[in-house]
């Protein structure tokens, strides 16, 4: 079964999601985005878009907050991650950002969307990503 995140840890990850959109690079899309994750172990990570002038080479929030959290203390499991826009609208991550948080992430881990005066609202990661591709299929199967 999921649980949503306590009311303390939600606003760690919306107050780390906050530093984090403070610090995008989005002069091409104008969609500056914050993402934070928080670990089964109580860390929170956080990270912003990083846009290029090569479009396709701009990196997704989600992807920095992982790349945060990989390169501070290694891969851990995550028990939430969170989107923040600057908007008063929410929106949910990318397709790819999906597939990056299934690697760190279990069916029942939770996803919350915030914006500029929104409550946080949260969904089960499983619902987000169904029959979601993962390192088991890699697995060779047994003979
Ligand atoms: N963006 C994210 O950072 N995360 C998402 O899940 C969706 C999109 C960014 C990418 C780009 O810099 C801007 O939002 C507009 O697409």
């Amino acid at each position: 079964m999921s649980e949503p995140v306590g009311r303390d840890d939600l606003e760690r990850l919306l107050r780390a999601a906050q530093e984090g959109i403070a610090h995008a690079y989005a002069p091409y899309s104008g969609f500056p985005v914050g993402a934070a994750v928080l670990t089964v172990a109580g860390e929170v990570f956080a990270g912003c878009n990083v846009e290029n002038a090569a479009y396709p080479l701009g990196l997704c929030a989600e992807a920095a907050a992982l790349g945060s959290m990989v390169s501070t203390v290694g891969h851990r499991r995550l028990r939430a991650a969170l989107v923040l826009i600057a908007r008063p609208a929410r929106a949910w991550p990318c397709g790819g950002c999906r597939q990056r948080l299934q690697e760190f992430m279990e069916a029942q881990a939770m996803v919350y969307a915030a914006g500029l005066g929104l409550e946080p609202v949260g969904v089960p990661f499983a619902q987000l990503l169904p029959w979601a591709f993962g390192g088991q299929d890699l697995a060779e199967p047994m003979t």
